[in-house]
């Protein structure tokens, strides 16, 4: 990889087929080529769509067993190729390695995790005589897979995030088209290499690739497509909701997460984690930390804590071993960023740390009680930067946090138990990690949020959920 004489292909129907025309795919850290990409037109996407229904009655035919062994197959393969996926990372989406990584890890745990739940896919019995007009009748219900699923995954974990929608729509029994964000393409790839060496059936997973709306409007509003998950911004999946009709939708969109520090025992360990949670990635997290809330007499501490441990991370090259923060995914968005700190700085709001970039870079940027007018407060910045901010009372830090058009995921310090429950009760999301930063996931646990964070639920057993359909059988006696 990495010329530009280095021409990919679509995957439909089993087969690798040319495109007819090609973007230039940039690595946002150095510009330089590193892939020509096909621009999928819509007869392609149309072709998959005929190749997935096949798929799809394929997949039907197999077992639980049949399914879940091609899905540990999978992840068998990505761990043998951890270190060239973990690159692609770095080059597709300046994703620094140890980060690369760490997602490559987690990819394996979703499909290890898929390859589980495929084997307890099931209804239950319905207890018909309990009403009068159900005596002598028996009844139980079953999950059938829906058919095809069009999965429209970003750019911050293509690998994991995507293996959120193929691995349990496989587990499921449905078939995929895949349409990876523009900027990661390679990693959309590379997974279908995968499960094609995984034995998974022709026509199962398609990979269309391309830029702008032309696929994503075909996928949305083709019958023959019975779902849509997508992750990303609200505009496009308010669009999605709006022209998908009937078709089910799951939509994974973003926020400004919120954490609160009421009372802890150790600050340092506090201060550090929320630097994690702040910086990984750059920002460029839906759960990544945007607003912290201290208590009054906490925040001096703590926000000297916080910047001092933030001035130790290192920035650059996405391929260095030592890199914390790399380029944004666009320059542009290290520019629109950017103007936030100039507003906030005109608008006499302190910046104690960063508010700098080099070229898409943008430096770790902490500012120190923003306005909740300010966008900081009330946007999504996606992008290293966080406020933190004094609050008064507990009640006042519950309505800074919810505050907000978002809800996605919220984190709680305390060392009261009351007021853990009191948040798990009040916040407005969809996650409450108490004693943790909001940014905290593991693969399994149910994420997804509430307002114009979306709707819907991911986490393997919960996207099986989404993605098949009960179907009740009364037997008369
Ligand atoms: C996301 O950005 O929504 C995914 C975060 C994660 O999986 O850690």
């Amino acid at each position: 990889m990495g010329t530009d004489s280095d021409k990919k292909k679509l995957f439909i129907g089993g087969e690798w087929k040319e495109g007819n025309d090609h973007y230039n795919l940039l690595s946002p850290y150095s510009g330089k080529v590193i892939a020509q990409v096909p621009l999928a037109e819509k007869d392609a996407v149309l072709t998959a769509i005929d190749c997935a229904e096949r798929g799809a009655k394929e997949m039907r035919k197999l077992t639980a067993l049949e399914r879940s062994t091609i899905l540990e197959r999978a992840a068998a393969l990505f761990q043998e190729r951890l270190e060239e996926c973990a690159f692609i990372l770095t080059q597709e989406n300046a994703k620094p390695l140890k980060a690369a990584r760490g997602e490559i890890l987690r990819t394996i745990e979703t499909y290890k995790f898929a390859a589980e739940e495929a084997k307890r896919i099931h209804g239950e019995t319905i207890p018909m005589d309990a009403a009068k007009n159900g005596k002598g009748r028996f009844a139980y219900t079953k999950r059938e897979p829906l058919g095809v699923i069009a999965a429209i995954t970003p750019f911050n974990f293509p690998f994991n995030l995507a293996a959120h929608k193929l691995g349990p729509a496989f587990a499921a029994g449905n078939a995929v088209i895949l349409k990876p964000a523009s900027q990661t393409p390679l990693s959309a790839i590379m997974a279908a290499q995968i499960f094609e060496e995984a034995g998974l059936p022709k026509g199962a997973l398609n990979v269309v690739t391309g830029k702008g709306s032309v696929i994503g409007d075909v996928l949305v509003t083709d019958p023959r497509i019975k779902m849509v998950t997508f992750t990303g911004s609200v505009e496009v999946g308010l669009g999605i909701k709006e022209k998908a009709g009937l078709k089910k939708v799951t939509l994974e969109l973003g926020s400004n997460s919120a954490v609160i520090i009421d009372s802890v025992d150790d600050l340092d360990a506090v201060a550090a984690r929320c630097v994690e949670g702040s910086f990984a990635y750059s920002g460029q997290v839906c759960i990544s930390i945007q607003r912290i809330y201290v208590q009054e007499d906490l925040h001096e501490a703590f926000l000297q804590k916080f910047a001092e441990k933030a001035k130790e991370l290192t920035f650059g090259n996405p391929e260095s071993e030592d890199t914390d923060l790399s380029a944004l995914i666009h320059i542009n968005e290290a520019k629109r960023v950017e103007g936030w700190i100039e507003a906030a700085r005109a608008a006499g709001t302190e910046i104690v740390l960063g508010g700098t970039r080099t070229g898409a870079v943008l430096h770790p940027t902490i500012i120190k009680n923003a306005k909740p007018a300010e966008a900081l407060s009330c946007q999504e910045a996606f992008a290293p930067i966080v406020s933190v901010n004094a609050y008064k009372t507990w009640d006042d830090a519950i309505d800074l946090v919810n505050d907000s058009l978002y809800g996605l995921q919220a984190g709680v310090y305390t060392t009261s138990m009351p007021k853990a429950f009191d948040a798990v009760d009040r916040l407005e999301v969809g996650g409450v990690i108490v004693n943790d930063i909001p940014s905290f996931r593991v693969d399994q646990m149910p994420y997804g949020g509430v307002k114009n964070s979306g709707t819907g639920r991911e986490g393997v057993k919960y996207s099986v959920e989404e993605m098949t359909e009960l179907k009740l059988a009364v037997f008369t006696l």
